[in-house]
């Protein structure tokens, strides 16, 4: 009969559900919430009370676009962290009550494990690539930028992290001086594209080992606007292209030597990307090439696996059901892991 989970993910502004059977992604269905744009950045308040309205449509629709009836699911599987804690307790709690009416196994699931493991998601009918252990993986979205490496499906070790802020973070609020909504970071891909990277040179971080730091060019592209607004009061609206395209750059320099840095040190040919930021094309191109002259069996995820998705919850989850690895129902979700 298989193995059906019924995943749910809800760790910070993306409601999303997904059914995966035998490790084949059926349906992966994600509600995202406008309500933040204006603010710039993830309301917590406002993040939970949307995940509330989204989890039951949201669940019942991804069900019936994998065209199964709720007797054939397995197990639930849920994100317990690390996220917002009130975003994380709606998917807990709805997972918890669906598990307990349908007497079925809960599977708690770590949000970053899940990213890296967007990489095993199989698709019916799609050719899949599926990366050998052990597998290094750049862990790049708004909240974490981590190098990982997974030994097998479900033993993972952090290589490195940032001290500050996140890839992602430094895309958002670098945006959002120039005037983008939230999350900037497609909207700074876009540009990119039109302009000269090479325009404006930003300072990048000495950070020891493979660790990272964020905040630094953050604060530095803040005092760079100021200064050249006070001499022109259009300077944004007159570069945009090339102020993206060379922020853009900056931070891909700083992600791409880290990750060259850790192959070596470790001798780890199987290489890839996972998280919201592995969606830039700047970043894709860069590590393609990268990979081709190292000789790295590289692993980019299909663009609706990079940002968050409960299909890759529903893939650890599965790994962790064959070792039967389940929650009791007193687990309690973590804001952080
Ligand atoms: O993985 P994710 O959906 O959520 C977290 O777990 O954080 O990542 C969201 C982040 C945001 O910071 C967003 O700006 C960034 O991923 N992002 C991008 C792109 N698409 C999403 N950053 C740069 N280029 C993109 N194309
Ligand atoms: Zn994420």
């Amino acid at each position: 009969m298989g193995v059906t989970i019924l995943a749910i993910e809800s760790s910070c502004d993306d409601t999303s559900a997904a059914v995966v059977k035998d490790g084949y992604v059926l349906a992966n269905l994600i509600a995202g919430q406008d309500v933040h744009m204006s603010f710039g950045g993830v309301v917590p308040e406002l993040a939970s009370r949307a995940h509330q309205a989204n989890i039951v449509p949201v669940t019942d629709l991804v069900i019936k676009k994998a065209g199964i009836s709720v007797s054939e699911i397995s197990a639930v599987a849920f994100t317990r962290g690390p996220g917002l804690l009130g975003s994380l307790l709606v998917g807990t709690s709805f997972a918890k009550g669906f598990a307990l009416a349908r007497n079925i196994p809960l599977i708690d699931v770590n949000h970053l494990h899940a990213h890296v493991l967007s990489h095993f998601i199989l698709e019916q009918g799609k050719e899949s690539r599926i990366p050998g252990f052990p597998f290094l993986c750049l862990l790049v979205s708004g909240g974490h930028t981590r190098i990982i490496i997974l030994k097998n499906h479900l033993e993972m070790e952090v290589a490195g992290n940032t001290i500050d802020d996140a890839a992602g973070e430094a895309f958002d609020k670098c945006g959002k001086l120039m005037g983008f909504a939230y999350p900037a970071g497609p909207a700074i891909d876009r540009l990119a594209a039109t302009g000269n990277r090479h325009t404006f040179r930003f300072a990048r971080p000495n950070v020891k080992g493979l660790d990272f730091s964020f905040s630094g060019l953050k604060t530095s592209f803040l005092y760079f606007l100021r200064d050249k607004l006070a001499g022109d009061p259009d300077f944004i609206e007159k570069n945009k292209p090339d102020l993206c395209a060379s922020i853009q750059h900056t931070i891909i320099s700083i992600l791409v030597s880290k990750l060259i840095k850790a192959s070596s040190l470790t001798g780890i040919k199987e290489v890839g990307i996972a998280g919201g930021v592995s969606a830039n094309s700047g970043l894709r191109r860069e590590l393609v090439l990268e990979g081709k002259k190292r000789g790295w069996n590289f692993f980019i995820p299909p663009l609706e696996y990079t940002t968050d998705n409960a299909a890759m919850i529903g893939i650890t989850g599965y790994y962790k059901y064959l070792r039967k690895e389940f929650s009791g129902q007193d687990v309690a979700p973590l804001a952080r892991l």
